[in-house]
């Protein structure tokens, strides 16, 4: 049975501006701490983009994905709230958005075993965002929750039919997983029956960042800056960042990452091209660059922070929006639950 649903991985931002009612975006964090400048740039900003045009939003806390990697879920419930927190400071609208976290919809975990059903271990074990994030780890071994966790996502995605996903380029595997997985039950359970849209993906424009110490910004290697941080520790972080002796400032990622880095960052938060920062900054050097990026990132975070001080004001802002958002993803899984098993003939007996 030939599908006509072909649509390629990646969106196209013209379809999307032309009809934003044809999509339904489902992004999500994993609380393992708080958001940072990579991921303003790299996926909070597309999600407020891709809202304001009018598409609606559900917004995941994948919460079983903490321990996919790690032997504790840490500080878990501070960092739920944090990574909401982040989300709405960066501009997502609490009134219109389905914001939950993964434990609270108990029906997510139901969808599992009909798509592990269409997933092959040699699909998991060759994912190379699972090898990096094992490899990643330091553990001696993988677990099957992190084997499985690119199917836990097309779960994520699948159960609200989401259709686009704004996310970066690592979770490109798992977005091609999840459109098998839609693929494969429509063909294999359904008849060829469209259960499921195959979910694009929508990659920022953003390049990923670099960390202050000149390797890739990640939480786990503590060389990001928060979002939550204030204006003087982001100034202190950015001082300290490392770069070269080199006085005269140029873009060059490969030759030198720590320069272009803050090259980046700066044009980021301009609207401008990176080269074009650094003909500005041009014979000032290092300090000079700094103070550029010191500049123009805290000019850019003052409505983050000033939104975060808003919002953190409000002591059960963070609780009443998950339960809502509990609420709704929970019937919404259910009800997706049932067709899966209607397909599968279960509900026959
Ligand atoms: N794996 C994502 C990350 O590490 C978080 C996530 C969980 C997600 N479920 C999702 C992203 C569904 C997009 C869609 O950032």
């Amino acid at each position: 049975m030939t599908l006509t649903l072909d649509t390629p991985l990646l969106a196209d931002p013209a379809d999307i501006a032309a009809d934003p009612s044809r999509y339904r975006v489902l992004t999500g964090d994993r609380p393992t701490g708080s958001l940072h400048l990579g991921h303003y740039f790299g996926t909070l900003l597309n999600r407020v983009r891709l809202q304001r045009q009018g598409v609606e939003t559900f917004l995941v806390v994948a919460d079983y994905q903490v321990i996919t990697d790690r032997l504790s879920p840490g500080e878990i419930a501070a960092n739920v709230r944090e990574v909401v927190l982040d989300n709405l400071a960066a501009g997502v609208d609490p009134d219109h958005t389905t914001v939950f976290a993964h434990s609270a919809v108990p029906a997510l975990n139901q969808l599992l075993l009909p798509f592990l059903s269409l997933t092959t271990v040699a699909e998991l074990q060759r994912n190379p965002t699972v090898k990096e994030e094992a490899a990643a780890s330091g553990l001696a071994s993988i677990s099957g929750l992190l084997l499985t966790y690119p199917v836990h996502q097309a779960a994520d995605i699948l159960f609200c039919h989401g259709n686009l996903v704004p996310v970066g380029d690592d979770q490109l595997p798992h977005v091609e997983q999840t459109r098998l997985v839609a693929r494969r039950f429509n063909e294999r359970y359904a008849g060829g029956r469209a259960v499921f849209r195959e979910p694009q993906a929508l990659l920022s424009p953003a390049p990923r960042l670099v960390g202050v110490d000149g390797r890739k910004m990640s939480k786990s290697r503590g060389n990001t800056i928060a979002l939550k941080a204030s204006a003087d520790e982001t100034a202190r972080l950015i001082r300290r960042s490392v770069t070269d002796g080199r006085r005269d400032i140029t873009y060059d990622p490969v030759e030198r990452p720590g320069v272009s880095s803050l090259v980046e960052i700066a044009a980021l938060c301009l609207g401008v091209a990176p080269d074009e920062v650094a003909a500005q900054v041009g014979g000032g050097g290092s300090a000079l660059l700094k103070a550029l990026v010191i500049d123009v990132v805290n000019e850019e975070l003052r409505p983050v922070r000033e939104r975060r001080a808003a919002y953190a004001a409000d002591p059960g802002l963070v609780g009443s929006l998950l339960a809502a958002g509990a609420e709704r993803a929970t019937a919404m899984a259910a009800a997706t639950l049932a067709d899966v098993q209607e397909a599968l003939g279960m509900t026959a007996y």
